[in-house]
């Protein structure tokens, strides 16, 4: 298990270039299963932990893949796709069920493992499957926790999503592209990686619109082609970096990244008196913060609602702030543990359910910290950087499944933060 130490105190400044989005690129890997031709995807982070599961998933599945260039990838689909998800695989990463809905409507059948829940909360897959069962699949249990999914032919529907689910949304609509007929999924998740998805998808020959709204068309097709696609920017690295120039009061420049993307988090860092400098259009943001930051209140929402992954980078800005800070987790009912931690470094704050109260400013002291998922670590070292002293957070692997090299491209910007 390594760590992260961070040497707090250093004011953050320069660029900082923003990878492809890891929440895109998995789904997006699932998708190449559907391609009856060569794939190549530009800006993909092959470095991240994730990333990295889901390409020995594709491998086992038959796929070649070759990296020619940093961040780039070509998928070579072979004749026959092996239809079984490896359970030791799909134990580490719930995202390998985005190979559900392609495999099933490719192949007609896909075993898979019902994935576990984590840290943040259950975790259910009961939207997925309401989906694949509504397009005609039949779901078979079996021993272990494996399920196979199964049809002949999937058949378009009207789907309704009690919950915006990210993962159901892509899920669903990965298999719809290859059913008999229109689908139409309510209540969709608008969060962009569903865009890039879509055109990911559309530049195979899928037929999908209105990706991005609450309602999405689907009208089947008989196969897919091959195709090129360049992944959207990450706009949860993004955030996690304009959060740490704030909280060391520094003056970054964020690059290769969308804007508009991250209007909740702009909106939030504005209230807290960062100053935000961006062209609508644009491929970059400056942040810059003085030293004294005021207190704001937030609440995590489905997009274009302020991003449940930058809710833990949020609370640790907001021990910084002057005053009483309330934030709010409406997506998953587990995603507070970090307060704790911050807790043990000096931070005061209050949690009940699914609120946190936060009384700033607090100076934060060095202290051991754990990461619980990926984003609480990513809290944690903004934390540290704002602590005075040395901060160790333990389980840096964590931080390592959805950000890749963090420790050098933070460095570049004058933290003092190592793996150890
Ligand atoms: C995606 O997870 C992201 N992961 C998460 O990012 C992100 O936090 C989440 O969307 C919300 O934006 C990837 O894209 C790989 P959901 P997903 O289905 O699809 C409930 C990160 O840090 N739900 O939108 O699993 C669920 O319990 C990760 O990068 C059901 O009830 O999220 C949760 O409360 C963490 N039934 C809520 O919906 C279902 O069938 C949101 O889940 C599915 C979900």
């Amino acid at each position: 298990m390594g760590d992260f130490v961070v040497e707090g105190g250093q004011r953050l400044t320069g660029t900082f270039a923003v990878n492809g989005a890891k929440n895109a690129a998995l789904p997006l890997l699932a998708a190449a299963t559907l391609a009856d031709g060569p794939v190549v995807v530009h800006n993909i982070p092959l470095g991240i932990r994730d990333v990295q599961l889901m390409l020995q998933i594709l491998r086992t599945l038959g796929m070649r893949l070759h990296s020619p260039a940093p961040h780039v990838l070509e998928i070579q689909p072979p004749t026959r796709l092996e239809t079984t998800i490896p359970e030791a695989l799909m134990r580490q990463m719930r995202a390998s069920l985005f190979l559900a809905g392609p495999l099933v409507a490719r192949t007609g059948r896909v075993t898979v493992s019902r994935p576990g829940g984590c840290d943040i909360g259950v975790r259910p897959i009961d939207l997925h499957l309401k989906g694949l069962k509504a397009l005609g699949a039949e779901l078979e249990d079996l021993p272990g926790g494996r399920l196979v999914v199964s049809a002949p032919r999937l058949v378009g529907r009207k789907i309704y999503l009690d919950f915006p689910s990210v993962g159901a949304t892509e899920n669903i609509m990965m298999a719809a592209v290859l059913a008999d007929g229109e689908t139409v999924i309510d209540n969709a998740a608008r969060e962009p990686e569903i865009v890039d998805l879509a055109q990911f998808l559309t530049g195979l020959g899928a037929r999908i619109y209105g990706a991005g709204t609450d309602t999405i068309r689907i009208v089947g097709v008989r196969r897919l082609s091959g195709g090129e696609h360049t992944i959207v920017p990450d706009r949860i690295e993004a955030g996690t970096v304009a959060i740490a120039a704030a909280i060391t009061h520094g003056d970054v420049e964020i690059t290769d990244m969308v804007p508009e993307h991250l209007v909740p988090l702009w909106r939030k860092l504005e209230e807290m008196g960062v100053e935000l400098i961006w062209q609508p259009g644009g491929d970059r943001v400056r942040v810059r913060a003085g030293p004294r930051l005021r207190a704001t209140t937030a609440r995590t929402g489905p997009h274009p609602g302020f991003p449940t992954d930058l809710q833990p980078q949020m609370v640790a800005l907001m021990t910084q702030a002057y005053g009483v800070s309330t934030m709010v987790e409406t997506i998953f009912e587990n995603r507070l543990k970090h307060a704790g931690e911050l807790g043990r470094m000096g931070a005061r704050i209050l949690t009940d359910g699914r609120m946190a109260v936060i009384y700033g400013p607090t100076p934060l002291e060095s202290a051991t910290v754990e990461a619980t998922d990926l984003r609480a670590g990513a809290a944690l070292i903004l934390a540290g950087l704002a602590a005075t002293g040395t901060t160790r957070v333990v389980g840096a692997e964590q931080v390592e499944r959805g950000y890749e090299d963090l420790p050098r491209r933070l460095a570049a910007l004058g933290a003092l933060v190592r793996a150890a």
